[in-house]
């Protein structure tokens, strides 16, 4: 492989996402930051510097499993230490797999504040990719609000909690309209139409065809909160790839997808070419208060501001969960992937609960509410600094008579910053449980994330998990992924091995409830890993190390 290289800076900036000008985070004046396109087998080196006047930063690469790697995952507190303001940390690391990726802030709410971009990595040199396709796009899909991502912060923080609501604005590739619609001269709201040259940083990133050519279409999802339909009018898709796997190819109108999942679809332009198609996105699992976002696929050599004549694709109902699991339950390994090893050595249990504590609403997995210490957790396993967390591990289970179909008898919870510590080259079953909220019959969606690993989806279900349903658990061929959905009053199983020395988060995708301590931390193989690059260890306890070390 080859090495690339980048020297970034992230800075706040003045940009207009969706018409209103906000500030955003960007990346060498860029909003999203730079595409980077690698082959597998490449080894990536970012240089980043922290142009930011008063926080920390860190950036985070979504689905690369850092093999080897474990301090370049980008997860302040946890994999290093936040960079300051005017320093700089080299992210040093191998993409071994081909596939649609991405990358983001992971210290406060920064991806919130827009700091995020695209990782595409395409099949190693002299390789060819498994499906066949003329061109291709990628799209990175986000939603936006117009107060700022600090203030969000303290809202979610407050007592009581002020709830950031529904997103203003869906992005494609950072680009959506809040003041107009696209689609104006064929609805009947009140929307202005949009008057646009197509160089503002509004217009729409246009998708420009040839007819009878098979296109594929990338789609990533980094939304801070928002869960996605994706339609491209007129058009079928053929869904064939989900977070850098390979998948049994199937055809859908339109798909779902959560916060932190990616996607391949093949299409063809076989539709009418006189005439321009509508690609949107919508909401789903949430009551919808957001417009559709919307772009245009362009059949050459129609003008890209000839809209469609019809209304944009209609998304099925947002609270029409069976619609969404149908399309979950299709999603299957390519013949031929890796299979998970038949039986467990752990099963760990994750009951997601809302709860409060004094006064403060949290979501809490077992009745801990993560919170994240001073010290990253890396360089204090690796170097034994007992001090800088809990040391008790938080439990594998919850209690067996918990009525997940009604809100918690007892509301409190607690924080905590404790690590489940796994045996090197296990396997371990998680079992996401989900559970009624804080509010009698609302449960919520949550697209759960792993670093570090895929793992792969062995089932979904319905209510309580008994251990009776691992009678029905695919071992055959369930898809390897790197994210997966936990249904509302429903449960999700996934089984991974955890053969990667490294501590790696494992926290439900939705950034708000991150924020709020849905997330758990797991710690494999720490000791086998050779010298931390110091630059990932200069605060907290790691930090004093360092300095004793230098005064010895
Ligand atoms: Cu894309 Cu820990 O997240
Ligand atoms: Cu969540």
């Amino acid at each position: 492989g080859k090495a690339r290289h980048f020297k970034w800076e992230v800075e706040y900036m003045h940009w207009s996402p969706d018409g209103e000008e906000g500030v955003v985070m960007g990346i060498n004046g860029q909003f999203p930051g730079p595409t980077i396109r690698a082959r597998a087998g490449d080894t990536i080196h970012v240089e980043l510097t922290n142009r930011l006047h008063t926080e920390g930063v860190v950036i985070h690469w979504h689905g690369i499993r850092q093999i080897g790697t474990p301090w370049a995952d980008g997860t302040a507190s946890i994999s290093q230490c936040a960079i300051n303001p005017g320093e700089t940390f080299l992210y040093r690391f191998k993409v071994d797999k081909a596939g649609t990726y991405f990358y983001h802030g992971h210290y406060g709410m920064q991806r919130s504040a827009g700091l995020y971009g695209s990782l595409i990595v395409d099949v190693a040199e002299g390789e060819k990719e498994i499906f066949q396709y003329d061109g291709e796009f990628n799209i990175l899909l986000s939603d936006w609000w117009h107060k700022g991502s600090h203030e969000q912060e303290v809202d979610l923080s407050s007592n009581p909690m002020r709830w950031i609501g529904e997103p203003q604005t869906l992005l494609i590739n950072g680009r959506g309209q809040f003041n107009c619609s696209l689609a104006a001269h064929v609805s009947n709201s009140s929307a202005s139409p949009c008057k646009l040259r197509g160089n503002e940083q509004y217009a729409p990133h246009i998708l420009r065809v040839h007819p009878n050519k098979t296109y594929r279409l990338r789609i990533a999802s980094t939304t801070a909160l928002a869960s996605l339909n994706l339609a491209i009018g007129n058009h079928k898709m053929l869904v064939v790839e989900a977070d850098g796997n390979n998948l049994q190819p199937f055809s859908v109108d339109n798909m779902d997808i959560y916060s932190g999942e990616s996607y391949s679809v093949l299409f063809t332009t076989n539709q009418d070419p006189s005439k321009n198609y509508w690609i949107s996105i919508s909401v789903r699992g949430r009551e919808p208060r957001t417009p559709q976002g919307l772009t245009i696929l362009n059949y050459h050599p129609n003008s890209a501001s000839k809209l469609p004549p019809s209304p944009p694709p209609i998304a099925p109902r947002w609270d029409d969960y069976e619609y969404s699991k149908s399309f979950t339950n299709k999603i299957l390994a390519l013949k031929g992937s890796p299979t998970p090893p038949p039986t467990h050595h752990r099963r760990i249990f994750l009951l997601n609960t809302q709860n409060f504590i004094d006064g403060h609403t949290k979501w809490a997995i077992n009745n801990v509410s993560l919170v994240l210490p001073a010290t990253p957790y890396l360089g204090s396993i690796k170097y034994g600094l007992n001090a800088a967390f809990n040391r008790k591990s938080p439990p594998d289970r919850f209690r067996p008579d918990y009525d997940v179909m009604r809100p918690a008898a007892n509301q409190n919870s607690t924080y905590g910053s404790g690590v489940y510590m796994l045996r090197f080259n296990t396997t371990v079953d998680v079992i996401l449980q989900n559970a009624n909220a804080l509010r009698a019959n609302v449960s919520e969606i949550h697209p759960w994330h792993l670093h570090g690993h895929d793992f792969w989806v062995l089932g979904y279900g319905e209510g309580k998990f008994t251990e009776k349903e691992e009678a029905k658990f695919n071992l055959k061929n369930p898809p390897l992924r790197n994210t997966a959905v936990i249904f509302p009053f429903g449960w999700t199983a996934l089984r991974f091995v955890a053969d990667n020395p490294g501590v790696w988060a494992f926290h439900c995708h939705i950034e708000p409830h991150l924020h709020m301590g849905m997330g758990v931390v797991f710690a494999e193989g720490v000791r086998r890993l050779g010298k931390i690059p110091n630059e990932a260890l200069g605060c907290g306890l790691t930090g004093k190390m360092l300095m004793n070390n230098l005064h010895n």
